[in-house]
């Protein structure tokens, strides 16, 4: 029955729609995605759909705005071209830190996309590592959210690191961070984190638990402007860390992030594949890990019919 699975991409991360097509041993799906000169996008299906279980890749990743209208263009002409499902496979979704109305007069953002997907033709949606994964909620479709946690546990695990402190950059990753912390049978330090405004900004006022004569591996699902991870490193070596480690699942890394990670004590950032990184901005600080291997399996498992349930098990 695999001559019913269909895998497309957008443009967004070809790279990644490549390597779950090479674990799933298919094609890629065929497809035209073009832009006209008045910024239009033109979307077609270059093969039949009809009664196929149909998967797009593709994270909202920078441009943001664009890859998700684009992502709405293609669900639409795969249900025009009658495909029997359309599963968004979205590693990283943008606007999740738009979660709630904490403030008079602002958006839900990331209920508003969950809307807009489901307008446009999802059946089922597969992410990775939610900012709040009662996102999972503002949906009426079936979102399978799978975890980073041993893919980036297993990195930590084979380095052989010893006296390990899994650090949480603020009140809101302890949880996530905890599973880690199990994991890898070590202790847990939480930092408490306050975000200045509406900017990227933010500052560290407390540290809970022990970081002295430890090294650090700091886990969080993004780094963005790497301003938040700046700041935790500079908190942890002033309480006596020793070397420090970066672990995060979504590496927009967008701004001067780059260079700041370059110049900064931290040892090494380790991340993984949901969004791009291009090799013009790689450097040998950055570790690039792969979870295509999760997402194939996820998808094998759904046209299968099988459980997909021991891919997010802590
Ligand atoms: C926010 O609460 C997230 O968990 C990350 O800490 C945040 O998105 C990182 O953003 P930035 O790198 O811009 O500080």
């Amino acid at each position: 029955m695999r001559n019913r699975l269909k895998i497309f991409s957008g443009s967004a991360h070809p790279e990644l729609a490549k390597a779950i097509c090479e674990y799933l041993d298919l094609p890629l799906g065929k497809m035209d995605v073009q832009r006209f000169q008045n910024d239009n996008t033109f979307v077609k299906i270059r093969e039949n759909v009809r009664l196929c279980d149909c998967f797009i890749v593709q994270p909202s990743c920078p441009p943001v705005n664009d890859g998700l209208v684009e992502l709405f263009i293609i669900m639409d002409a795969l249900m025009r071209a009658s495909a029997k499902s359309i599963t968004v496979v979205m590693p990283y979704f943008a606007y999740s830190r738009s979660d709630k109305k904490d403030q008079p007069r602002i958006s839900i953002t990331a209920k508003l996309v969950a809307d807009l997907l489901q307008t446009a033709g999802a059946n089922r949606v597969i992410t990775m590592d939610l900012h709040a994964e009662q996102i999972q909620g503002f949906f009426a479709i079936p979102v399978d959210q799978l975890l980073a946690e041993p893919v980036l546990c297993r990195y930590f695990q084979e380095m052989g690191l010893e006296d390990i402190v899994a650090v949480a950059p603020d009140a809101g990753s302890a949880k996530r961070t905890r599973y880690f912390a199990k994991r890898l049978n070590v202790p847990l330090a939480i930092l408490d984190k306050r975000r200045r405004g509406n900017d990227d900004s933010s500052e560290i006022l407390h540290l809970i638990g022990e970081v002295r004569g430890h090294n650090a591996i700091i886990f969080d699902d993004e780094i963005s402007t790497g301003g938040s991870m700046m700041g935790v490193v500079k908190a942890l070596l002033e309480n006596g860390a020793k070397k420090i480690y970066g672990a995060v699942t979504h590496g927009i890394l967008c701004g001067n992030a780059i260079d700041r990670f370059r110049d900064s004590p931290i040892e090494e950032l380790v991340i993984t594949d949901t969004v791009p990184l291009p090799p013009s901005r790689r450097i040998p600080k950055i570790r690039v890990l792969s979870v295509a291997h999760l997402f194939g399996e996820a998808i094998k498992r759904i046209h299968d019919g099988t459980s997909i349930s021991a891919l997010f098990e802590h």
